[in-house]
């Protein structure tokens, strides 16, 4: 029997892209095979011109031939030069270890953006007047400022013709803040708030629509263009855009369109429009059909020419509406005002459908929480004002959902609603990157699914084109404490290479030439430079991460020379060893309070500074950089001993001082250095003793850490032998915990460990402390990719308090991977599945005396030795708990009796 064709094929990690701007992008497949110990002898790919070259197997542009699998199935693409703005078709087979060859996968295709920059020499153009407004809540980092002005969206209109029929059509745009691209009446594509945020004067993003089907005789494109943050209050002045209409007819002509000043603007009913303000839309200014063509734009102004920025594809997935909420329940307060409750905190807007008479003006506004008396708790938005504003057109049922603003919300008060407001008046609709889920985790323990859901929404409101903070007040920016310490979840969970790569390259961005790293990227707020090195950690720390989970050297090579300069930055800040120079905010928020009064900023700042550079050390061994690895990892040594001598006592790290003569151990001053193995061997017994004091007698089973601690105590616990009270602290439904927020009714995680409801830091939607998450991937489930790109799959599981059973399953880049593990009437079975190519080194817990190991019914293991040879598991060791099994790719039921 032949093996299965490949699937899931993907250019660039992403379906089907358009506008990649690589010559040579990374073509990736995924492999399945029921034979165990299976290995792809080679692969085979063909790219194309055209499809039906395709379908006749010719691949114009490369042609492999069966080309010898070197671990994960993906190719750098190495054919014939690829044109800029052309379509290319492919498709993959593959031999399997016994040299049969699988039919060729069904065809995947890419678009070509500009390969070369100067190939689009684009012409940025803005409205000759723009009608301004103010708004509360675009000011600076959060605190009262000043009111920003910001431009009421500008309409743009061109239209060109389209002799022959399209063979491919594109539209290349950038318009920045943001922009709707409408085509002859429709708005093209699915993406909002687009393009995605970076620091403009840099790189401003373009991103690709394909608009073949959608051409005619005679076209008009519109195009709406709102502020985002391309305000005065970030440096930039007013919205501008970018636009490059591309037409390759059948018989192989092309026809380029370019915005340039015969383009016409005019204002519209989009009046004023802002990230945090809102929008108001006057559905009475409607200007029918100025998106089609024919419509008459002589009194609309001419297009100004304006200086532009350096342009740079869209290569990530695009912010989307991915889900629509349906209304949980609707209040009427006293004051007539319609409260809606949607279930669910979450990052976007509400659509919202009515019929009433002309200017008839139905203002939204949104929350997180309700006040006591049912009324809208505004405190959390701080100076966001988060109100949408529709003004009626009369005549008939109106449909609007805004444009260019969100919101984070569980709540909307209703006012003007003509009539009784119903149910349905009213959609919720989840906004956020639209990023490819890639795990899945599920529990015997509800409340541990619950906070697995909470981190979900919360994460996925968190992915607006950048991780940011949170979606609901005037911030929603990069911050990068709060980027990494939820990254490692984030690969679990979603897809995210293109997303983080996008991300790694606006830091790299943001890197002054002293080596500096700001503490928000992208760098939208000017002070906060130099970083706290915990918050700057993050670009050491994901490019770790992308290269653990997808092992795409690419990354680390276009990386590795900014981290050596950020890594000399630290190096010339450090006194002796120690950083005392660049910490801020160190172990943020933990228990009492946001400022951390327990752990010493130094002592965060220094150990991401060893860790960072213990990274490093990893990194030049993967470029096979063994001397600087070398040096590398001695400057750790250093770092180490400089840490120490500065922290440690006698029996524990930084104790907390609690009056002159008490101390009390402190959980974050201890977990860091124990996860990194910093502590001295004599001493360590007593740093975990003193850890626990902490965590059993201090604070019964409860964190003490801020977001740093949190991120590392679960691990340190669990690599400790203490993993059980590591779930006692996960599991927790007393303050401070997870599940105390989730009995508090949260949907979504907290920013703080207080349930609180003022005007102040207290967002209810902040991602920072889900990198819980993780521990549940890793520790519970038992799943980490040993090699990178999980060429080999550690599979560990830990059956810990409660738990019954615990199953996971991902698609990582070598293919799909499984591990479901429960316990059974007469013992404990584990299922896992290891990708075709890969290895797997499989932990089976001893949790009984004396039991034994069966695979698929064969015993395996008994008393210490190894029983019945089964092809494809080897027995690698055991101690008294656990035995641990090496195996090839494949799907094993591992059993364990009592
Ligand atoms: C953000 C945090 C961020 C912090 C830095 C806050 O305002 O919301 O999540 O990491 O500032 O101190």
């Amino acid at each position: 029997m032949s093996p299965r064709p490949p699937a899931r094929l993907r250019c660039q990690y992403l379906n089907d892209p358009l506008g990649v701007d690589t010559g040579s992008p990374r073509l990736s497949w995924a492999v399945e095979s029921l034979v165990r110990g299976d290995r792809p002898k080679g692969f085979h790919v063909l790219v194309s011109s055209a499809e039906e070259l395709l379908r006749s197997d010719i691949g114009d542009f490369w042609d492999t031939g069966m080309i010898e699998a070197d671990g994960a199935p993906a190719l750098e693409y190495r054919g014939e030069p690829l044109s800029s703005c052309a379509r290319y078709f492919w498709k993959v087979r593959w031999w399997d270890r016994e040299g049969r060859v699988s039919p060729w996968s069904k065809p995947a295709s890419f678009v070509t953006g500009f390969l070369n920059p100067g190939d689009w020499k684009p012409k940025w153009i803005a409205a000759r007047r723009v009608t301004e407004f103010r708004s509360k809540g675009t000011v600076l980092l959060g605190h009262a400022g000043p009111q920003d002005t910001q431009a009421c969206a500008v309409y743009f209109r061109q239209e060109f013709a389209c002799k022959d029929r399209a063979a491919l059509a594109m539209i290349f745009i950038s318009g920045l803040g943001h922009y709707e691209l409408r085509l002859n009446g429709e708005k093209v594509g699915t993406s909002v708030l687009d393009p995605g945020w970076t620091d403009y004067g840099k790189k401003a993003l373009y991103a690709s629509h394909d608009v073949t089907g959608l051409l005619r005789d005679k076209n008009a494109v519109g195009i709406i263009l709102g502020n985002g943050r391309h305000t005065r209050s970030y440096g930039y002045d007013a919205p501008r855009l970018t636009c490059r209409i591309e037409i390759e007819s059948e018989n192989g002509e092309r026809e380029v369109v370019f915005s340039d000043e015969s383009w016409r603007t005019s204002d519209g009913p989009l009046q004023e429009n802002g990230l945090y303000f809102g929008e108001r839309y006057d559905a009475r200014i409607l200007i029918d059909g100025w998106d089609q063509p024919g419509f008459d734009d002589r009194t609309w102004d001419k297009a100004a020419l304006c200086a532009g920025y350096p342009l740079a594809s869209q290569m990530m997935p695009p912010v989307r509406v991915t889900a629509t909420l349906a209304t949980r329940s609707v209040r009427r307060l006293p004051s007539g005002a319609a409260i809606y409750d949607f279930g669910q905190n979450f990052s976007g807007w509400t659509r919202l459908k009515v019929e009433g008479p002309m200017g008839t003006e139905v203002r939204l506004r949104h929350s997180e929480l309700l006040n006591e008396d049912g009324t809208l708790n505004l405190g959390p938005n701080e100076n966001a004002e988060a109100t949408d504003i529709y003004i009626l057109r009369g005549g008939g049922p109106e449909v609007h959902e805004p444009r260019f603003t969100y919101h984070g919300f569980r709540y909307v008060e209703m006012t003007g609603y003509p009539g009784e407001p119903g149910p349905d008046a009213l959609d919720g609709r989840f906004v956020h990157s639209d990023v490819e889920p890639s795990g899945e985790l599920c529990t015997s323990n509800e409340l541990i699914n619950a906070i697995h859901g909470n981190i979900l929404w919360g994460q996925l409101s968190n992915l607006m084109s950048i991780p940011t903070d949170c979606p609901q007040r005037d911030e929603r920016h990069g911050w990068l404490g709060d980027a990494h310490l939820s990254a490692e979840e984030a690969v679990f969970n979603f897809s995210m290479a293109a997303f983080y790569a996008k991300f790694l390259d606006d830091i790299r961005l943001a890197q002054k030439d002293d080596g500096s790293l700001p503490d928000v990227v992208p760098p939208y707020l000017p002070r906060l430079y130099p970083a706290d090195p915990a918050w700057s950690s993050a670009y050491a720390t994901i490019v770790e991460l992308l290269w653990d989970h997808y092992g795409d050297r690419r990354i680390v090579d276009a990386h590795y020379g900014s981290l050596k300069r950020y890594i000399e930055y630290l190096g010339r800040n450090a006194d002796q060893g120690i950083i005392r120079a660049l910490g801020k905010y160190g172990d943020w928020c933990p228990p009492g309070g946001i400022v951390p009064k327990k752990t010493p900023v130094d002592l965060t700042s220094t150990w991401y500074y060893c860790h960072d550079v213990l990274i490093l050390a990893r990194l030049a061994t993967a470029l096979g950089r063994a001397e600087e690895a070398r040096q590398y990892a001695r400057l750790a040594e250093s770092i180490k001993a400089a840490f120490n001598g500065t922290f440690l006592g006698e029996t524990q790290y930084a104790a907390i001082r609690v009056s002159p003569v008490d101390t009390y151990p402190n959980q974050t001053s201890n977990a860091l250095p124990l996860y990194l193995d910093m502590v001295p061997a004599d001493r360590k017994d007593k740093v975990v003793a003193s850890l626990l004091q902490s965590v059993v007698r201090q604070q019964d089973y409860h964190v003490d850490t801020g977001i740093l601690g949190t991120r590392y105590i679960l691990d340190v616990l669990t690599e400790a032998g203490e993993a059980e009270a590591a779930y006692r602290m996960a599991t927790q439904t007393s303050y401070p915990g997870w599940g105390y927020m989730l009995a508090e009714d949260s949907t979504t995680l907290w920013e703080r460990w207080e349930k609180l409801t003022g005007c102040a830091m207290n967002s209810q939607n902040h991602i920072m402390l889900g990198s819980i998450d993780g521990w549940f991937y890793r520790v519970l489930a038992g799943l980490s990719p040993l090699l990178p790109g999980w060429k080999t799959v550690r599979v560990r599981p830990h059956v810990l308090g409660d738990l019954t059973f615990v199953e996971a399953r991902l698609d990582t880049v070598a293919g799909r991977v499984d591990a479901s593990w429960r316990l059974t009437d007469d013992g404990f079975s584990l299922e896992v599945l290891i990708p075709v190519g890969a290895t797997g080194e499989v932990h089976v817990p001893l949790l009984w005396p004396g039991s034994k190991v069966l695979e698929s019914g064969k015993l395996l293991w008994r008393a210490g030795h190894a029983v019945d040879p089964v092809p494809e598991i080897d027995l690698a060791g055991d101690d008294r708990k656990r035995v641990v099994f090496k195996v090839g790719s494949g799907s094993y039921m591992f059993e364990l009796k009592k």
